[in-house]
This record gives structure tokens, C-alpha cells and sequence, in this order.
């Protein structure tokens, strides 16, 4: 991994090279050009991993949900999403050493709020999807070193009995939503619709030693 990284650098590195001379007739430090390839490479490893780990977290929380729906139905579903959901991606944020959240532009519980950059990514990929566009993950380098991962949940047909319009959120599971969370913005949605996001924050140095 580390080799194939270090060839993907330096043909950046060449092609990065000979653009910037070309057009602006003056010549960079060592240092500078590092800084440019690094943040080139980092894209796609970092769609890699982000992928993996939301994917890996998606797939625990589905198989929870699914087993408590299928013993208690939607109202047990509930209850594993109010105090599962969370403690998993917190769980697994600290076996990566990353941060890790779901978010919306409506959210259900407050304290998934979305940040600057996460409300940003979702606006951006509602005017897209608005536009008949494809939506794609968002890679943010921070001064600090961080990288962040934004990246699009789109509703299934199994998460409309929790999120869907009125004809699919019965009077039972509104009560039992509405004991957790008083300012449930989180229904009406339709199967495809754009949900919220998975995001991640990688700390400075993370893709060193992949
Ligand atoms: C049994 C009900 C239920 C089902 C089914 C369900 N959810 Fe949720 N969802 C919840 C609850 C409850 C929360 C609040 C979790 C918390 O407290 O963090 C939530 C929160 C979320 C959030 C976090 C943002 C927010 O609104 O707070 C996202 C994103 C989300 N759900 C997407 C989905 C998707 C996608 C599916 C289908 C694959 C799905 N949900 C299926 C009940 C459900």
C-alpha cells in the first residue's frame, strides 16, 4: 500500500510539477509541492476507508435494528436506534481513533446536528439532487491535518416505517418517537431520498501507515 501510494506520488508529483511552472513561470520548494501531492493522494484513500468504516457501522446498525424489529416490530426498533445507535458510533469511532457521526438537515435526535461543513456537503447534494445530479462523497482538509469524510445516506424502503410520510408512521410509532425526541424533524421522506450523512473526521497523520 505504502509503495503503490509512493508511485501515485510522484507521477502527481511530475504532472503537478510541470502544470504549475508552465503557468505561472516560477518554481515551488520541495516542501510545497509535498503539500499539494499529499492532499492529491489522500482523495481516493480516503473515500476507500470512509466507505469501509460507514459501511462496516451501517451493516452492525442494520442487523440490530433488523433483529429487534423482527422480535418486537418497529416500537422495539425504536428503542435500539435511541440508545444503540449512538453508543455504536461512538464504540467504534475510538477503534479507529477517528470521529464518527450520522447527521441530516433534519434531524431526529439534536445532538446530530450537522457542522458547518456537513450542512454545506447536504445543501450542495440537494440542489444536485433537485438538478437530477449524482451525489458523491466530500473530502474537507483542514489546516489542522484532519481530513473529513462527508458522504450521502439515501432512504430504503426498510427505514419508511420510521421516517416516511404519515401513510407509513402510524399514531403507535409517533407516540413512541415523540417520548424520545421532542423535536423530531426526521419524517416524511420517500425511498431514495436524500436522509442525511455519514461523517467522519480522520486526525492528522491517520493515513500515514495504511
Ligand atoms: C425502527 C425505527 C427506525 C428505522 C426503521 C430507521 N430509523 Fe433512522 N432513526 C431512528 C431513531 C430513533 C433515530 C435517532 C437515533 C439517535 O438517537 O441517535 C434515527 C436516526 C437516524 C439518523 C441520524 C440523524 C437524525 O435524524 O438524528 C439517520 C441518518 C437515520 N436515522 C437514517 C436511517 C436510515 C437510512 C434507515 C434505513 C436504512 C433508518 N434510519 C431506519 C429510527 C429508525
Amino acid at each position: 500500500m505504502y509503495k503503490k501510494i509512493f508511485v501515485i506520488a510522484i507521477s502527481f508529483s511530475a504532472m503537478l510539477w510541470s502544470c504549475d511552472s508552465d503557468s505561472q513561470g516560477e518554481k515551488k520548494t520541495e516542501k510545497d509541492k509535498k503539500a499539494v501531492v499529499d492532499i492529491t493522494i489522500a482523495d481516493s484513500t480516503v473515500i476507500k476507508e470512509g466507505k469501509k468504516i460507514a459501511m462496516g457501522t451501517f451493516k452492525i446498525l442494520n442487523s440490530k435494528l433488523k433483529s429487534a424489529i423482527d422480535k418486537g416490530g418497529p416500537i422495539s426498533g425504536i428503542e435500539v436506534c435511541s440508545s444503540e445507535a449512538m453508543k455504536l458510533t461512538d464504540s467504534i469511532a475510538k477503534v479507529y481513533n477517528i470521529k464518527l457521526k450520522r447527521t441530516s438537515l433534519k434531524t431526529r435526535n439534536q445532538d446530530n446536528w450537522p457542522s458547518k461543513n456537513e450542512e454545506i456537503a447536504l445543501n450542495t447534494w440537494k440542489v444536485e439532487v433537485e438538478n437530477g445530479g449524482k451525489i458523491k462523497p466530500q473530502i474537507i482538509h483542514s489546516n489542522n491535518g484532519e481530513i473529513q469524510f462527508i458522504a450521502p445516506i439515501k432512504l430504503k424502503s426498510q427505514c419508511i416505517t420510521c421516517h416516511g410520510s404519515n401513510d407509513f408512521v402510524t399514531a403507535e410509532i409517533k407516540a413512541k418517537l415523540k417520548i424520545h425526541y421532542h423535536e423530531d424533524k426526521a419524517t416524511g421522506y420517500k425511498e431514495g431520498d436524500l436522509r442525511g450523512a455519514w461523517s467522519i473526521i480522520f486526525p492528522k497523520g491517520y493515513f500515514d501507515n495504511l
